[in-house]
């Protein structure tokens, strides 16, 4: 298609996208009353235009995956949550909710996380401590009491314990008289950079893929709106990466979960159309533009040519942006916001579709009410007071950004041609090939802030003597203590017969091979407890043991 033709498509995709949902403003303008564009294109002979960046909308994506982006709709803003018992968590979503955030974020204690109860000798002190303890379908009620599930989209960080989150969801959403076709969301599910990065697994490689296919299976035929995986590079460049290894060990693992989906016997438009993915926002503004904006063409031109995908919605990478934890400095916690309000400005002229700002306090606890706040109306300001929503990709055209994109993308490709050779990303992973180059990046950045190459402004450059904050948010002690008596008593209150019979029926299905959600939701309607249910799969699958090949 030559260009011109684009540009007609383009308009088209954006006049049927309005009459769905009508731009924010019928005009965009500025204080000097010049009207902004939607979208500013060459007035002169672009070379290579339509294949490097094209329309918003519009293969290849490299300007957005929306026609009208920020002009239909701002990016959904969705603060990272969750910490204590449900009824706590629950009253930090309702004033979130009620301080204008537009989407939800869950986060799960490590228990949670890692598949055991809060009664586990393995949960001692970490019950409710990172994230919300989540023992049952009892919790998860209480979680999103008085939240209407038809009405907003939800996310779970949550990865081998996925399929049963989602299963209590579901549940949880029929108990309100939504159906499982009404809700939408997201779950991160995703195994490998658990491998790589953060270590919440508990199954070996091939099972804890099956599990993921089974949700794209299940979730394709029954839960239409949700998207089944958040492929993730946050936690890849949280653990030291750089960003072209971030893109390039991203794609690496949607390209593992792709092929795996088609090995399980699906068709690529089946399931891809719901891939989500999520990255970080580092503190090098023009990079982390470019960075985004090379990770949705390649993801394009993957899903396009290598795995002929012929819906549009497939080859979209669309994404949530979480601002970068590891640049939070405890020193001089202020400095965090200034940082936090770069990263989120990054991520908007990236073209993010969901965003999460982190809290000046956070590289010292869990944020407080204020903090939080912070962060959310520095999304907020972003949106409304900037003009960057205004006209769709404002960074294209320029010199720079598109040199780093086209850069990011080639260095990009060649690390997945490299995984490609090693066999793919699960080879790879398992030959700690992505962890080497990873710990490489983190040593070399690490030497660089320590011989004061780079700066860290409160760290090794404009410091000051400090006196130890206060009012940090601390996690009631009495929490693990609630937790389990809650636990016990939810417990001693259940159909044991009932329950003892879905987790039968999970086990034979496990060491079969059935689909695992239906008998993950009839388990988790009986009450059966998050522990038990992963145990399950404990016993038929084994759990991984990290052997990486140095
Ligand atoms: N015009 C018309 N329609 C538009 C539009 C526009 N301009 N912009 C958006 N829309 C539509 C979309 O098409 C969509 O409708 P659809 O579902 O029918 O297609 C709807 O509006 C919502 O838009 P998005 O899907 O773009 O936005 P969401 O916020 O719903 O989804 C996502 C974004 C990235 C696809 C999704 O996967 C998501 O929300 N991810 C969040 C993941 C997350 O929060 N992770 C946190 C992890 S925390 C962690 O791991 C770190 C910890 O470990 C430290």
């Amino acid at each position: 298609m030559s260009t011109s033709e684009q540009q007609q498509a383009w308009q088209k995709a954006v006049e049927k996208s309005i009459a769905k949902a009508p731009e924010r403003k019928h005009s965009f303008r500025n204080s000097s009353d010049i009207e902004l564009e939607r979208c500013y294109n060459p007035s002169f002979e672009y070379p290579g235009y339509g294949e490097k960046l094209g329309f918003p909308g519009q293969f290849p994506f490299t300007r957005g995956v929306q026609p009208t982006m920020y002009r239909g709709r701002f990016w959904t803003m969705r603060q990272y949550a969750g910490f204590g018992n449900a009824k706590e968590s629950n009253e930090r979503y309702k004033y979130l909710l009620s301080a204008g955030q537009t989407g939800l974020s869950i986060a799960f204690d490590l228990p949670t996380q890692m598949g055991y109860d809060s009664d586990a000798s393995m949960s001692r002190g970490e019950v409710g401590k990172v994230g919300v303890a989540i023992d049952s379908l009892a919790d998860m009620e209480v979680l999103f009491d008085g939240i209407p599930l038809d009405k907003v989209s939800t996310s779970m960080t949550i990865n081998s314990t996925a399929s049963i989150l989602l299963a209590m969801y579901i549940a949880v959403a029929e108990k309100q008289g939504v159906t499982p076709d009404q809700i939408s969301g997201t779950i991160q599910n995703d195994i490998l950079k658990e491998y790589m990065a953060r270590g919440t697994y508990i199954y070996p490689p091939k099972e804890s893929m099956r599990i993921i296919t089974d949700i794209f299976a299940y979730c394709k035929d029954n839960v239409p709106k949700w998207n089944t995986i958040s492929i993730s590079g946050y936690h890849i460049r949280e653990a030291g990466s750089s960003a072209v290894q971030e893109v390039a060990f991203t794609l690496a693992d949607g390209i593992a979960y792709v092929e795996a989906a088609i090995k399980a016997g699906l068709d690529v438009d089946e399931f891809a159309p719901r891939l989500a993915f999520f990255f970080n926002a580092h503190n090098d503004l023009l990079e982390e533009v470019a960075k985004f904006r090379a990770a949705r063409r390649m993801w394009g031109k993957i899903m396009r040519d290598r795995f002929k995908a012929k819906d549009p919605r497939s080859q979209m990478l669309r994404f949530h942006t979480q601002t970068a934890g590891c640049t939070l400095t405890a020193q001089q916690p202020d400095n965090n916001i200034m940082r936090v309000t770069l990263q989120a400005l990054a991520a908007v002229l990236g073209g993010t579709q969901s965003l999460h700002t982190n809290s000046r306090d956070e590289a010292l606890a869990l944020p407080t009410e204020d903090s939080v706040r912070i962060a959310l109306r520095t999304q907020q300001v972003i949106a409304y007071e900037s003009g960057v929503a205004d006209s769709i990709d404002p960074l294209a055209g320029s010199f720079l950004v598109e040199s780093l994109t086209d850069k990011i993308e080639e260095q990009a490709m060649a690390y997945i041609n490299k995984i490609d050779s090693l066999g793919g990303a699960v080879e790879a992973i398992s030959r700690g090939f992505q962890q080497k180059e990873i710990q490489d990046s983190a040593y070399a950045y690490q030497r660089s802030i320590e011989k004061n190459e780079t700066i860290i402004v409160g760290v090794n450059k404009f410091t000051i003597a400090e006196k130890a904050p206060e009012g940090l948010l601390k996690v009631k002690e009495e929490v693990e203590l609630n937790q389990k008596g809650a636990l016990a008593k939810m417990k001693a209150g259940r159909d044991a017969q009932k329950v003892a019979a879905t987790l039968k029926a999970l086990e034979v299905a496990a060491r079969g091979s059935e689909n695992l959600m239906p008998y993950i939701l009839d388990a988790v309607k009986s009450y059966a407890t998050l522990g038990e249910i992963a145990n399950v799969m404990r016993e038929v699958f084994g759990v991984h043991r990290e052997t990486v090949v140095l």
